[in-house]
């Protein structure tokens, strides 16, 4: 089932709400055949952003293009894109087969070909054994996929997909997480995913942006904004981090040093023009150990606060000359008896960690 596939931009696109800007002049351009996520908290503007480019929400300001083709103000139906909400919304007394049929039926088109494209839309989610059934016969992860599969029947150029798989409990969402990207893979379409979960973000997207009070605060590969937040709020909301507010010393080889307190470590990267600034470094960065390390990295003293066990890791919480430190180490590489009070050393490299915009 190959669509075709064309880019989608926005440009300095706003919705406003009374005095609210839901949605607060973004541009973004979607490439096609992409998978794209907007990721943001509750209420950061990604549904109604989803919307407008569903044509469901006309935007106060700016402009929606496909290639060069401007269709702000083209109605839905005109859009020739496929949606999957989070509640499945199927025809409870429609088979499966009629339930993904429908686009077809309101497009009026023959019976030979409609029956032709449910199949392979349904073979496409595997639920072709299943056609006959109805949705409450169907386990949630199964409505969930004839939703799926009534949303690409007509080979939309787009699909847009609202927090699918936040209905579903944990284990089937991340098999239904896998599937989505497979299906992604097979169809070809650009996908534009919305979610507030940032595991599902990472783990699915060739490219997230991050949304937050309607603006997208950043775009790029999920290995990119996971390493390289920009700014405070970005790595607090996409994994954890620890943050040092830290007073820049000066050059240092290819960085620069910097204290926090009376401690001082070195920073890889240009050298910031402010003299404050504020450095985030993951947990899983952190190396704990009971001996000293040795010279190159950064290294600071502690001792342990507090620790939990968590199966494939050990979480530490230590107590440092510049605060808490969360440290988490994979199981098999632990090298500290976990036990509270007991002192030890936190090492990382120049590189582990980053300067971001504070913006908290
Ligand atoms: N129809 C509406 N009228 C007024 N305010 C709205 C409307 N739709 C959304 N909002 C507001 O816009 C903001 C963004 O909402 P929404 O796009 O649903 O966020 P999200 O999907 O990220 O949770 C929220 O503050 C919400 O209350
Ligand atoms: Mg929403």
């Amino acid at each position: 089932m190959a669509a075709a596939a064309h880019t989608l931009s926005l440009h300095n696109v706003s919705k406003h709400y009374g005095a609210l800007a839901a949605v607060d002049d973004v541009s973004l351009t979607i490439e096609r055949g992409q998978f794209l996520t907007l990721l943001g908290p509750s209420g950061s503007g990604k549904t109604t952003l989803l919307m407008a480019i569903a044509g469901f929400v006309e935007p106060s300001a700016g402009e929606i293009r496909v290639d060069d083709r401007p269709i702000t103000h083209l109605p839905p139906e005109r859009r020739n894109f496929g949606m999957v909400f989070q509640g499945y919304a199927l025809f409870p007394h429609l088979s499966v087969a009629d339930n993904v049929a429908f686009p077809l039926t309101v497009r009026k088109r023959p019976a030979e070909e409609k029956a032709r494209k449910v199949q392979a839309a349904l073979d496409l989610v595997q639920l072709g054994e299943l056609a006959d059934r109805l949705p409450r016969q169907l386990s949630g992860g199964q409505q969930q996929r004839v939703a799926l599969a009534r949303a690409l029947v007509f080979e939309p150029d787009i699909l847009l997909l609202d927090e699918p798989l936040s209905a579903l409990d944990k284990k089937l969402r991340a098999g239904l997480q896998w599937e989505l990207r497979a299906l992604h893979r097979r169809v070809g379409t650009t996908f534009i995913y919305v979610t507030h979960d940032q595991e599902e973000a990472l783990s699915m997207s060739d490219e997230i942006a991050i949304i937050r009070l309607g603006k997208i605060v950043q775009k790029g590969k999920p290995r990119e904004l996971y390493d390289r937040p920009v700014s405070h709020f970005i790595a607090d909301f996409l994994g954890e981090s620890n943050f040092i507010a830290a007073e820049v010393a000066g050059r240092d080889g290819d960085g620069f040093a910097y204290r926090a307190g009376s401690v001082s470590f070195r920073q890889a990267g240009a050298l910031p023009q402010d003299k404050q600034v504020l450095i985030a470094l993951r947990p899983t960065k952190i190396c704990v150990t009971q001996a000293e390390p040795a010279d190159g990295a950064n290294r600071l003293a502690g001792a342990i606060a507090n620790w939990s066990y968590r199966g494939n890791e050990f979480h530490f919480l230590v107590r440092t000359a510049i605060g808490d430190m969360n440290v988490s180490q994979p199981t098999w590489r632990a090298q500290v008896e976990s036990a509270e009070g007991q002192a030890v050393w936190l090492s990382w490299d120049a590189d582990a960690s980053v300067v971001v915009r504070d913006d908290r």
